[in-house]
């Protein structure tokens, strides 16, 4: 399907041991860090989202994706692991990646973060919530119990992390000084930022058992989200 330039797009795939006509594909920082993983559910997700993107963005610009020049350098250390960005473009990326899932997010000029988190009440530790939260943000938190409570604070976790991944901050800025407006029901955190920085929030759908949140840094326009594990195969065909 012909990726529509203006259009902010989201692609959402699976972590797979990937063929080694994909994995050749990859910079040699990429392959780099994929090896130092020891952990191997980390290093499918790691591995996938870095040929995802390169994927996505061949698919967008029309080049090569072992062509690419995505560079990853850190703003604060300069090391290989920080925001990606496509030299010389004015388009903008993101990366997530959690449990079962890998997200990658291409907009035209407009910065953007992409966030998913499984839905999963152990993921929530002992003060996290005083981590992540305004005193509002807690009293709306404090509303819900059990499940409830675990599926209204990872929505909150993931919003407030994709408005820090826009910003390219990540969480060097702390989540409380960011404040949005919660929800009604279990629907996901959309609209602008109530707080702390301009940023509009926009619903994305990672699938079930996962929050996933999108933040841009000004208002979009569509967005299109797309199967990911498709585009991978159909790579994989056309390089085997
Ligand atoms: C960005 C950050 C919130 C991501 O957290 P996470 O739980 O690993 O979440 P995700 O899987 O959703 O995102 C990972 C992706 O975020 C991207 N990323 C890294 N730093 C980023 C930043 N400052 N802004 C936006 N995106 C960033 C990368 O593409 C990374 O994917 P990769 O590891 O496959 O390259 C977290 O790494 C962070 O706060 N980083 C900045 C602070 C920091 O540690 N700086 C290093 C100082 S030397």
């Amino acid at each position: 399907m012909p990726v529509e330039p203006n259009a902010t797009h989201i692609w959402w795939a699976t972590p797979a041991d990937l063929p080694q006509s994909l994995l050749d594909l990859l910079s040699d920082d990429e392959r780099a860090k994929g090896a130092r993983l020891r952990h191997e559910p980390e290093r499918r997700r790691s591995v996938t989202a870095a040929l995802l993107l390169r994927a996505a963005l061949a698919q967008r610009t029309g080049t090569p994706p072992e062509l690419l020049p995505i560079d990853r350098r850190c703003d604060d250390c300069g090391g290989p692991h920080g925001r990606p960005r496509l030299a010389d473009s004015t388009l903008e990326l993101t990366v997530t990646h959690s449990g079962d899932r890998v997200g990658v997010g291409i907009a035209t000029g407009v910065p953007i973060g992409l966030d998913v988190e499984p839905l999963e009440q152990k993921r929530i530790t002992e003060g996290m919530a005083g981590l992540a939260c305004t005193p509002n943000e807690e009293r709306w938190l404090d509303a819900h119990t059990g499940d409830a409570y675990a599926d209204a604070f990872l929505r909150l976790w993931t919003a407030k992390e994709a408005v820090l991944k826009a910003l390219g901050t990540g969480l060097m800025k702390p989540m409380t000084e960011v404040e949005l407006d919660p929800p009604t029901g279990g629907e996901p955190f959309t609209g602008p930022v109530r707080s702390g920085v301009q940023a509009w929030l926009y619903r994305v759908d990672p699938g079930k058992g996962y929050a996933g949140s999108l933040a841009a840094l000004a208002p979009l326009g569509e967005i299109h989200e797309h199967d990911g594990d498709a585009l991978l195969a159909r790579l994989a065909a056309v390089t085997s």
